[in-house]
């Protein structure tokens, strides 16, 4: 392991349960890979703009002189790109915002899921470019999902898993810290969370 690309979305500073668990899971891989290079993008801190005229145009034309004259409208959505493609472990870390990702994770999403860079057409369909890389997600939600009625409700770890197949990562992990707005389970959400940080195969 060389490269790892932590990503956080939550805005709530040291009151956030995903900030918590990331930086359990932080130390645990400084431990078990002392000499990789660590690559910060903090998404509440430094929002991604969303996806403008200029940027999608850049990223879907086929016109190599029309894609040279808007190459600097990809500028930012190019280096999130390649902090992707040049990591072997991308740990993301959310909290669950009404059943889903909060907005900065998905323009993060519409930034780095690029035909021709992180995924391409072929004759059998679309076909990831992100490869050899695992995944972990960091999510954390007032309610628990990972059974009982609100399982179904849960559109956040569905579309992450997807969205990181779609670019070739299949190899995912979820920790979480659930069930953080219920009386007599928040106490014990983020020590649980921890806990299973210890039993990720990284
Ligand atoms: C705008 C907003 C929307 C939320 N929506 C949900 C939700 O749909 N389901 C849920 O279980 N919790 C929801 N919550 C609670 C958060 O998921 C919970 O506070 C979690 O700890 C947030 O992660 P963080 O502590 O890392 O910020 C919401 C919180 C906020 C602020």
């Amino acid at each position: 392991m060389q490269r790892i690309l932590i990503i956080e979305s939550s805005p709530r500073e040291a009151e956030s349960a995903s900030r918590r668990l990331t930086a359990k899971l932080r130390t645990r891989l400084r431990v078990l890979y002392p000499n990789a290079e660590i690559t910060e993008r903090d998404l509440a801190k430094d929002p991604l703009p969303h996806l403008d005229y200029r940027t999608v145009k850049a990223i879907f034309t086929r016109d190599q002189t029309e894609a040279e004259s808007l190459q600097e409208a990809l500028r930012l959505s190019d280096q999130v790109t390649e902090e992707v493609l040049s990591a072997d472990l991308l740990v993301i870390a959310s909290p669950m915002w009404n059943f889903g990702l909060p907005s900065s994770l998905k323009a993060w999403v519409d930034h780095i899921v690029r035909p021709g860079k992180t995924f391409r057409y072929t004759a059998d369909g679309a076909e990831g470019l992100a490869r050899e890389k695992k995944a972990i997600l960091v999510l954390a939600s007032g309610g628990v999902f990972t059974q009982g009625p609100w399982k179904s409700w849960d559109t956040e770890e569905p579309y992450l898993r997807l969205i990181l197949g779609f670019i070739g990562i299949t190899d995912v992990q979820t920790v979480r810290a659930q069930g953080m707005n219920i009386p007599g389970l928040s106490d014990q959400a983020i020590p649980d969370g921890e806990k299973s940080i210890e039993s990720l195969v990284i």
